[in-house]
């Protein structure tokens, strides 16, 4: 697997998030805890809200629109509400965030 560097770790505040915009959209980034790092579509399938504003709890994210949460590990949607979103395998390796890039090109390819 081959994986792009997107930035420092200390870039992103705990529980904050920031916006990777790829060819095909944007992908929402969050920080979770100290060291913890995910990746998901920046688009709740919903009624298309910003995830990166929602806010972050554990590792869920509820979208700031209509409050669905989704969880950053699966991307489904939890509770009642049905959906998913994409989700991105990232690490975390000396303080620098790298985020699969075999995982955004099949984004680019399903598109
Ligand atoms: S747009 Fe996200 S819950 Fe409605």
């Amino acid at each position: 697997m081959s994986w792009i560097d997107i930035g420092n770790i200390e870039d992103i505040p705990v529980r904050g998030a920031r916006v990777l915009k790829t060819r095909m959209g944007c992908v929402a980034v969050f920080r979770t805890s100290e060291a913890e790092v995910f990746a998901v579509d920046d688009t709740c399938p919903h009624k298309q809200g910003p995830l990166s504003e929602g806010i972050v709890h554990g590792k869920a994210v509820t979208c700031p629109l209509h409050n669905w949460v989704f969880s950053l590990e699966t991307g489904m949607a939890q509770g009642a509400d049905e959906g998913s979103i994409a989700t991105y395998p990232t690490m975390v390796e000396n303080g620098r965030i790298l985020i699969s890039a075999d995982a955004l090109q099949s984004r680019v390819a399903a598109e």
